[in-house]
Protein backbone atom coordinates (compact mmCIF):
# COMPACT_ATOMS: atom_id res chain seq x y z
CA UNK A 1 0.00 0.00 0.00
CA UNK A 2 1.36 3.29 -0.80
CA UNK A 3 1.74 6.51 1.54
CA UNK A 4 -1.98 6.67 3.67
CA UNK A 5 -3.59 10.64 3.39
CA UNK A 6 -3.10 10.64 7.39
CA UNK A 7 -6.42 10.95 8.83
CA UNK A 8 -5.03 13.84 11.65
CA UNK A 9 -8.20 13.88 14.11
CA UNK A 10 -11.91 12.38 15.28
CA UNK A 11 -13.87 15.36 16.99
CA UNK A 12 -16.90 13.84 19.01
CA UNK A 13 -17.73 17.01 20.95
CA UNK A 14 -16.97 16.03 24.65
CA UNK A 15 -13.59 14.27 23.60
CA UNK A 16 -11.51 14.84 20.49
CA UNK A 17 -9.18 11.97 19.25
CA UNK A 18 -6.13 12.95 17.68
CA UNK A 19 -2.29 12.42 17.07
CA UNK A 20 -0.18 13.52 19.21
CA UNK A 21 1.76 16.90 17.92
CA UNK A 22 5.39 18.37 19.98
CA UNK A 23 4.43 20.77 23.16
CA UNK A 24 1.68 17.65 24.30
CA UNK A 25 4.21 16.36 26.75
CA UNK A 26 3.24 18.44 29.53
CA UNK A 27 -0.50 16.86 29.34
CA UNK A 28 0.26 13.74 28.95
CA UNK A 29 2.89 13.76 32.43
CA UNK A 30 -0.09 15.40 33.78
CA UNK A 31 -2.56 13.13 33.10
CA UNK A 32 -0.73 9.75 33.84
CA UNK A 33 1.07 10.72 37.07
CA UNK A 34 -2.19 11.32 38.88
CA UNK A 35 -3.51 7.65 37.03
CA UNK A 36 -0.68 5.23 38.22
CA UNK A 37 -2.69 3.40 41.11
CA UNK A 38 -5.14 2.74 38.42
CA UNK A 39 -3.11 2.05 35.35
CA UNK A 40 0.09 -0.08 36.81
CA UNK A 41 -2.36 -3.63 36.90
CA UNK A 42 -2.44 -3.63 33.44
CA UNK A 43 -0.28 -1.06 31.40
CA UNK A 44 3.36 -2.17 31.50
CA UNK A 45 4.58 0.99 30.74
CA UNK A 46 2.92 3.10 33.65
CA UNK A 47 5.69 4.24 36.92
CA UNK A 48 4.76 6.30 39.63
CA UNK A 49 6.25 9.32 38.07
CA UNK A 50 7.13 10.18 34.95
CA UNK A 51 8.56 13.57 33.90
CA UNK A 52 7.44 16.22 31.45
CA UNK A 53 10.43 16.01 29.42
CA UNK A 54 10.00 12.19 29.14
CA UNK A 55 6.63 12.63 28.19
CA UNK A 56 7.56 15.32 25.57
CA UNK A 57 9.92 12.73 24.07
CA UNK A 58 7.65 10.04 23.97
CA UNK A 59 5.08 12.46 22.16
CA UNK A 60 7.59 13.17 19.45
CA UNK A 61 8.25 9.58 18.91
CA UNK A 62 4.57 8.73 18.79
CA UNK A 63 4.22 11.80 16.33
CA UNK A 64 7.21 10.40 14.30
CA UNK A 65 6.13 6.54 13.88
CA UNK A 66 2.52 8.17 12.82
CA UNK A 67 4.25 10.25 10.17
CA UNK A 68 6.45 7.39 9.29
CA UNK A 69 3.17 5.22 8.94
CA UNK A 70 4.63 2.59 11.59
CA UNK A 71 2.21 3.50 14.51
CA UNK A 72 -0.40 5.49 14.54
CA UNK A 73 -0.41 5.92 19.11
CA UNK A 74 -3.71 8.44 19.35
CA UNK A 75 -4.44 11.08 22.17
CA UNK A 76 -7.97 11.21 23.80
CA UNK A 77 -8.41 15.07 24.68
CA UNK A 78 -10.84 16.81 26.18
CA UNK A 79 -13.14 18.81 23.45
CA UNK A 80 -11.14 22.14 24.64
CA UNK A 81 -7.86 20.02 23.77
CA UNK A 82 -6.55 21.51 27.46
CA UNK A 83 -6.62 17.86 29.03
CA UNK A 84 -5.43 14.52 28.37
CA UNK A 85 -8.29 12.22 28.78
CA UNK A 86 -6.40 8.58 28.08
CA UNK A 87 -4.64 7.31 25.58
CA UNK A 88 -5.09 5.25 21.95
CA UNK A 89 -3.98 4.09 18.71
CA UNK A 90 -3.87 1.60 15.62
CA UNK A 91 -1.19 -0.37 16.16
CA UNK A 92 0.05 -2.62 13.28
CA UNK A 93 0.24 -5.64 15.37
CA UNK A 94 -1.47 -8.25 12.89
CA UNK A 95 -0.14 -7.64 9.33
CA UNK A 96 -0.27 -3.85 8.93
CA UNK A 97 -1.20 -1.48 6.66
CA UNK A 98 -1.34 -3.96 3.57
CA UNK A 99 -3.36 -6.18 5.67
CA UNK A 100 -6.37 -3.12 5.92
CA UNK A 101 -6.07 -4.77 9.75
CA UNK A 102 -4.93 -2.92 13.93
CA UNK A 103 -5.47 -3.79 17.23
CA UNK A 104 -7.06 -0.61 19.16
CA UNK A 105 -5.12 -0.13 22.68
CA UNK A 106 -6.25 2.02 25.67
CA UNK A 107 -6.57 3.90 28.82
CA UNK A 108 -8.46 6.55 30.39
CA UNK A 109 -6.94 8.75 32.94
CA UNK A 110 -8.76 7.41 36.81
CA UNK A 111 -10.60 10.33 37.28
CA UNK A 112 -12.47 10.25 33.98
CA UNK A 113 -12.61 5.96 33.55
CA UNK A 114 -15.96 4.55 34.88
CA UNK A 115 -18.56 6.96 33.63
CA UNK A 116 -18.96 5.44 30.23
CA UNK A 117 -15.91 7.09 28.71
CA UNK A 118 -13.68 3.96 27.36
CA UNK A 119 -17.25 2.68 25.64
CA UNK A 120 -17.97 5.90 23.87
CA UNK A 121 -14.22 6.47 22.89
CA UNK A 122 -14.06 2.78 21.91
CA UNK A 123 -17.32 3.20 19.26
CA UNK A 124 -15.92 6.18 17.78
CA UNK A 125 -12.47 4.86 16.95
CA UNK A 126 -14.30 1.80 15.22
CA UNK A 127 -16.77 4.92 13.28
CA UNK A 128 -13.26 6.74 12.66
CA UNK A 129 -11.48 3.83 11.70
CA UNK A 130 -14.33 2.12 9.41
CA UNK A 131 -14.49 5.38 7.55
CA UNK A 132 -11.35 7.62 6.97
CA UNK A 133 -9.07 4.89 7.81
CA UNK A 134 -8.12 1.69 5.72
CA UNK A 135 -9.14 -0.99 8.43
CA UNK A 136 -10.95 -3.85 7.38
CA UNK A 137 -10.41 -5.61 10.34
CA UNK A 138 -10.02 -3.96 14.07
CA UNK A 139 -9.23 -6.30 16.92
CA UNK A 140 -9.32 -5.79 20.72
CA UNK A 141 -6.98 -7.55 23.07
CA UNK A 142 -6.72 -7.90 26.59
CA UNK A 143 -5.54 -9.54 30.29
CA UNK A 144 -8.84 -12.00 31.06
CA UNK A 145 -8.64 -10.24 34.58
CA UNK A 146 -9.24 -7.31 33.05
CA UNK A 147 -12.97 -6.82 33.54
CA UNK A 148 -13.45 -3.27 32.71
CA UNK A 149 -11.35 -3.83 29.20
CA UNK A 150 -13.22 -7.04 28.08
CA UNK A 151 -16.59 -5.56 29.23
CA UNK A 152 -15.94 -2.22 26.76
CA UNK A 153 -14.96 -4.84 23.75
CA UNK A 154 -18.22 -6.36 24.53
CA UNK A 155 -20.27 -3.13 24.56
CA UNK A 156 -18.66 -1.71 21.88
CA UNK A 157 -20.00 -4.51 19.72
CA UNK A 158 -16.65 -6.51 19.55
CA UNK A 159 -16.67 -10.41 19.06
CA UNK A 160 -15.03 -12.41 21.31
CA UNK A 161 -12.63 -14.80 18.86
CA UNK A 162 -11.31 -17.44 21.22
CA UNK A 163 -8.90 -16.86 24.57
CA UNK A 164 -5.47 -17.73 24.42
CA UNK A 165 -4.37 -19.70 27.63
CA UNK A 166 -1.82 -19.21 29.87
CA UNK A 167 -0.69 -16.52 27.26
CA UNK A 168 1.57 -14.51 29.16
CA UNK A 169 3.86 -15.16 32.10
CA UNK A 170 4.34 -12.92 35.28
CA UNK A 171 7.20 -12.43 36.69
CA UNK A 172 6.01 -14.95 39.99
CA UNK A 173 5.71 -17.04 37.06
CA UNK A 174 2.01 -17.27 37.16
CA UNK A 175 0.33 -17.10 33.85
CA UNK A 176 -2.61 -15.48 32.71
CA UNK A 177 -5.10 -15.68 29.69
CA UNK A 178 -5.62 -13.35 26.60
CA UNK A 179 -8.77 -12.51 25.64
CA UNK A 180 -9.09 -11.83 21.18
CA UNK A 181 -11.93 -10.00 20.66
CA UNK A 182 -12.69 -8.13 16.86
CA UNK A 183 -14.71 -6.52 14.77
CA UNK A 184 -15.02 -6.46 10.71
CA UNK A 185 -15.72 -3.84 8.61
CA UNK A 186 -18.56 -5.80 7.20
CA UNK A 187 -19.97 -6.45 10.14
CA UNK A 188 -19.98 -2.37 11.34
CA UNK A 189 -21.93 -1.03 12.51
CA UNK A 190 -24.62 -3.58 12.63
CA UNK A 191 -22.57 -5.52 15.16
CA UNK A 192 -21.88 -2.44 16.91
CA UNK A 193 -25.06 -1.05 17.41
CA UNK A 194 -26.36 -4.47 19.30
CA UNK A 195 -23.32 -4.33 21.97
C1 LIG B 1 -10.29 -0.35 30.63
C2 LIG B 1 -10.66 1.12 30.53
C3 LIG B 1 -10.04 1.69 29.24
C4 LIG B 1 -12.20 1.23 30.43
O1 LIG B 1 -12.56 2.60 30.32
P1 LIG B 1 -13.77 3.16 31.23
O2 LIG B 1 -14.03 4.55 30.83
O3 LIG B 1 -13.44 2.90 32.64
O4 LIG B 1 -14.93 2.18 30.71
P2 LIG B 1 -16.53 2.36 30.79
O5 LIG B 1 -16.88 3.23 31.95
O6 LIG B 1 -17.01 2.76 29.45
O7 LIG B 1 -17.03 0.86 31.02
C5 LIG B 1 -16.47 0.04 32.01
C6 LIG B 1 -17.34 -1.16 32.18
O8 LIG B 1 -16.61 -2.16 32.89
C7 LIG B 1 -17.32 -2.49 34.08
N1 LIG B 1 -16.32 -2.78 35.10
C8 LIG B 1 -15.33 -1.98 35.55
N2 LIG B 1 -14.63 -2.62 36.50
C9 LIG B 1 -15.18 -3.84 36.63
C10 LIG B 1 -14.90 -4.96 37.47
N3 LIG B 1 -13.88 -4.94 38.32
N4 LIG B 1 -15.69 -6.05 37.35
C11 LIG B 1 -16.70 -6.09 36.45
N5 LIG B 1 -17.02 -5.05 35.63
C12 LIG B 1 -16.26 -3.94 35.73
C13 LIG B 1 -18.15 -1.28 34.40
O9 LIG B 1 -19.21 -1.59 35.26
C14 LIG B 1 -18.60 -0.88 33.00
O10 LIG B 1 -19.61 -1.72 32.51
P3 LIG B 1 -21.18 -1.31 32.56
O11 LIG B 1 -21.31 -0.03 31.75
O12 LIG B 1 -21.87 -2.47 31.96
O13 LIG B 1 -21.50 -1.07 34.02
C15 LIG B 1 -10.19 1.94 31.75
O14 LIG B 1 -10.80 1.45 32.91
C16 LIG B 1 -8.67 1.93 31.94
O15 LIG B 1 -8.01 2.81 31.45
N6 LIG B 1 -8.16 0.93 32.69
C17 LIG B 1 -6.71 0.86 32.94
C18 LIG B 1 -5.93 0.60 31.65
C19 LIG B 1 -6.45 -0.63 30.93
O16 LIG B 1 -6.69 -1.65 31.54
N7 LIG B 1 -6.59 -0.50 29.58
C20 LIG B 1 -7.10 -1.59 28.74
C21 LIG B 1 -6.00 -2.45 28.29
S1 LIG B 1 -6.61 -3.75 27.21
Amino acid sequence: MGLLVLPEKYIAGEFVIRSYFPGDGVLLSEAVNGSYDHLKAFMPWAKPYQSVEESEHLVRHFRGNYLLETDFVLGIFDGEERRLLGGSGFHLREGGLDNCSAEIGMWIRADAAGNGLGTRVLTALLAWGFTEWPWERLAWRCDGRNLASRRIAEKAGLALEGVLRGHCRLKDGTRWDTFCYAILKSAWPAQATRG
